[in-house]
């Protein structure tokens, strides 16, 4: 007997006939699985075609480029532009906001897209992170950056692993695999499972002594409770949060002996990594929050590489947290973060 998995287009359809909504979305859609697809072929065969190493050049970040990010967003500029359908994008690789259809397009577009490039030199998982924002079709268009809880939906590619993860607003958090027809199929979605037996927490380690006292302290308390996994790329660390359960944290660093070292705003960044793992995850049924416990979906950016730290996963452990960070104040936004 033959076996048909959906295709992702195929959900996407009928997503979108069942809500009558038009297809400027699929069209953008099958842009982004274009990109994603053909960042994976760079990635594949990135060794072999001498694609791993530095490009030679230093970013808005102040962080060396490698020649992956530099292909990464050449591809999604690429696809983005053809779509037609993206008024403006924002790239982790680029300084200025990045016009496109001005006049005609519908989506603000955010992305990082190639997350976690110290993974790059060994062809390890990486990440292609996006959220999407829409044009005010009520009214005139003031052009502003999208805060997470405007966002209409956001995703991100595990590559070269092959799995694509799709939060759509109000209508929950989906997986899919590749297939070997270089189709994103079956989809699965996405709930943080509510037993703990599962849960782990994610943070890089090495900073563990330069956190806030108090969350120091949490996780001198808490740590024997959970496995730890860190693979040092968000998407990746998030994807199995996201199965799993649990907690994936970057705090600000604010103790550091060598106070040039301190990140009193975190690490990263808001618009194409903070906001969009936030946005997938409250649509899975978690929370996240900032250094000062508010919720990352809340907070509206005011430049486009604005950085925050994050806190990331399961509802109880988050709020644990934030009631931390918060000081004993009360929430200060809607429960669990989420709109
Ligand atoms: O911001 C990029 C990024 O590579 C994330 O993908 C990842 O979670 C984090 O930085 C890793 O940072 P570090 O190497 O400091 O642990």
């Amino acid at each position: 007997m033959l076996h048909f998995e959906q295709t992702f287009m195929d959900f996407l359809l009928e997503h979108q006939e069942r809500h009558h909504r038009t297809y400027h979305f699929l069209i953008l859609m099958n842009s982004i699985l274009n990109a994603a697809k053909r960042i994976q072929y760079y990635y594949l065969t990135g060794a072999l075609h001498g694609n791993l190493g530095m490009a030679g050049s230093v970013n808005v970040q102040g962080e060396d480029v490698m020649k992956m990010d530099d292909i990464a967003n050449e591809v999604v500029k690429h696809y983005l532009e053809r779509s037609g359908r993206v008024i403006h994008a924002v790239s982790e690789e680029e300084e200025n906001i990045i016009p496109m259809n001005v006049e005609g397009g519908r989506y603000f577009f955010y992305y990082d897209p190639m997350d976690g490039t110290s993974n790059v030199p060994h062809n390890l998982p990486v990440g292609f992170l996006f959220g999407i924002g829409k044009r005010n079709l009520d009214g005139p268009e003031d052009n502003h950056l999208r805060a997470g809880n405007e966002f209409r939906a956001a995703g991100m590619f595990v590559i070269p692993t092959g799995t694509f993860t799709l939060a759509l607003r109000d209508a929950g958090c989906w997986r899919f695999h590749i297939d070997e027809m270089m189709n994103y199929v079956k989809p699965v979605r996405m709930v943080l499972p509510e037993d703990r037996k599962t849960w782990e927490l994610s943070f890089n380690t090495a900073n563990r002594e330069y956190y806030a006292a108090g969350i120091q302290e949490w996780i001198r308390n808490n740590e024997k409770s959970f496995v730890f996994r860190y693979l040092g790329a968000l998407a990746g660390d998030f994807h199995r949060i996201l199965r799993n359960g649990g907690l994936f944290m970057y705090p600000a660093i604010v103790n550091h002996p060598v106070a040039k070292k301190n990140r009193p705003q975190g690490k990263l960044r808001l618009m194409y990594e903070a906001a969009v793992v936030a946005f997938m995850c409250c649509e899975a049924g978690g929370s996240a929050v900032d250094e000062s416990g508010k919720s990352i979906l809340d907070i509206v950016p005011e430049m486009p590489h604005q950085r925050t730290a994050l806190y990331l996963g399961s509802k109880p452990l988050v709020e644990e947290i934030a009631g931390i960070l918060r000081g004993g104040k009360g929430p200060a936004s809607a429960p669990g973060g989420c709109r």
